[in-house]
């Protein structure tokens, strides 16, 4: 693991004056290390001291007696590269003290999305069909920087995006000459601000990609050291072959491999986390891998009949065909329509729906596993969404550390903060240290929790008391304070 501490280690001559202090609070700095009790000192958008800070002035003083002061939160796995532009004021987000959003995951991103195949249905994952398109990641992030949302973000590019834009059928391998198309538009991306690459191999646009057409695209990046994000071929059967081939294409084309949300999908499967997470150690000795799981044992996404087939439950979220279906019981569906819940599926699409696939023991071996980090992998537009899009890190923290005790509180802030910040190689982020960006939350580590449900998705987590985003409150007791200080941040180191 590559020494971001280092790096940090800027130590800012302490001021006598500065324009925010945080009193009073417990510091739980992201690194792992124990908590302490500690002043927080913010000039402009940068933390300027971490100690006893009586002797400095503020103009602004935050009394965050008893509570834990820690960096804002890191959701590495997101969808919301749509939401970030139609939604700024990105609620279910800052109300969990995330203060940065990894978009373009599982293969599919706003930009650089030039049309010539028709869409398919997961591309609704980013918003409504015709909401925005960029040609460019460079038109991306100018609209974003135009109309700031409250929370930063890091920018993948999709390989199902760039299938869209230079191939007119997406069920075949690509050509050399569109592999040729592909990486250009990916340059384009990476010289915009783009972090790295995603696949979503499980998806009808992404699936007949090869490995050579994989690596082909990623090689692309071994110069700039992007990241290779991937939602693998297969969750549900051959997971270890799955996963091997993610390996590969890290090593063929020279680049780090983050598999997302890691999970087993199926009842043959489960039990054997163990086994996974040692396969992934041993791909660590010799290539960087990293990875990100989300608290849940249900996914959710597009209807297909794939996670139909293997699900213990489906919950259909929406429906194009029968809208009124959604919230709906699939099985409770097929039973009305006198059919089986595959064909009721079918019926159904296009649509979304919610799926009980996994274990809980496996899914927290993972969340235990200490190279996870964490990632909601929430969709946004879902008329019924997920409860991980408004919980997931507030479940981390009150459910999975605090009271069951899976590992400490100092490990789960640092698994959404510091581990992130290293895997995706943001520089100065993800840490509570002087020279680092102010990107904080205040929390009270006694109520933290998510109240989201399967039944009430959008309640809010309780807990959360402040979140600053670049030095400016943008979350304060309950209610968005109206500013929007979120920036582009871009992989700056590579491990
Ligand atoms: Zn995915
Ligand atoms: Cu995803």
């Amino acid at each position: 693991m590559a020494d971001w501490r280092n790096i940090m280690d800027i130590s800012a001559e302490q001021p006598t004056r500065c324009d925010v202090i945080i009193r009073g609070g417990m510091v739980i700095d992201g690194t792992g290390a124990p908590r302490r009790s500690a002043d927080v000192a913010v000039s402009e958008d940068r933390i300027v001291a971490v100690g006893e800070l009586s002797a400095i002035a503020a103009d602004h003083e935050v009394l965050a007696e008893g509570a834990v002061v820690a960096p804002g939160f890191i959701d590495v796995h997101t969808h919301d590269d749509g939401a970030l532009l139609a939604q700024p004021e990105m609620t279910p987000k800052i109300s969990q003290g995330v203060t940065t959003v990894i978009a373009g995951n599982c293969g599919f991103s706003l930009a650089p999305l030039r049309l010539r195949a028709p869409l398919a249905q997961e591309f609704r994952y980013l918003g409504e069909d015709s909401d925005y398109r960029f040609d460019t990641m460079a038109a991306y992030v100018a609209a974003f920087e135009a109309a700031p949302p409250t929370v930063n973000a890091a920018l993948l590019v999709g390989h199902s995006t760039l299938r869209a834009a230079t191939m007119d059928d997406l069920d075949r391998p690509a050509s050399d000459r569109e592999i040729a198309s592909m990486r250009a538009l990916l340059r384009e991306a990476m010289d915009s601000g783009a972090s790295g690459f995603s696949t979503g191999l499980e998806y009808p646009t992404n699936r007949a990609a090869t490995t050579a057409e994989i690596v082909a695209v990623a090689e692309e990046m071994a110069a700039t050291g992007g990241i290779y994000t991937t939602h693998y071929r297969d969750y549900v059967y051959d997971i270890d072959g799955a996963m091997e081939e993610a390996f590969e294409i890290g090593r063929r084309a020279g680049v780090q491999v983050h598999l997302s949300h890691h999970q087993l999908d199926s009842v043959d499967l489960h039990g054997r986390a163990d086994q996974t997470l040692r396969r992934i150690d041993r791909a660590r000795a010799g290539q960087s891998v990293s990875l990100d799981v989300y608290p849940y044992t249900a996914g959710g996404g597009a209807i297909m009949e794939e996670f139909v087939a293997v699900a213990k439950k489906v919950v259909i979220t929406r429906s194009a065909t029968r809208p009124d279906c959604a919230g709906r019981d699939l099985s409770e569906i097929a039973r009305d329509w006198g059919c089986s819940p595959l064909e009721a599926a079918g019926r159904l699409k296009p649509g979304g729906a919610i799926y009980f696939l996994q274990d809980e023991e496996d899914m927290r071996r993972i969340l235990s596993y200490r190279h996870t980090s964490i990632g909601s992998d929430s969709l946004p537009f879902e008329p019924i969404p997920h409860p991980r899009l408004w919980g997931t890190f507030p479940r981390v923290l009150g459910h999975y550390a605090r009271d069951l005790g899976l590992f400490t509180m100092e490990e789960a802030v640092h698994r959404m903060t510091g581990l992130a910040a290293a895997q995706f190689g943001f520089v100065d982020r993800g840490v509570v240290r002087p020279g680092a960006y102010a990107d904080l939350v205040v929390f009270d580590a006694e109520r933290v929790i998510d109240r989201a449900t399967y039944e009430e998705p959008e309640r809010r987590s309780e807990g959360i008391v402040l979140v600053m985003v670049n030095g400016i409150p943008v979350w304060r007791n309950g209610m968005a304070t109206g500013e929007r200080s979120g920036r582009i941040v871009r992989r700056e180191l590579r491990i």
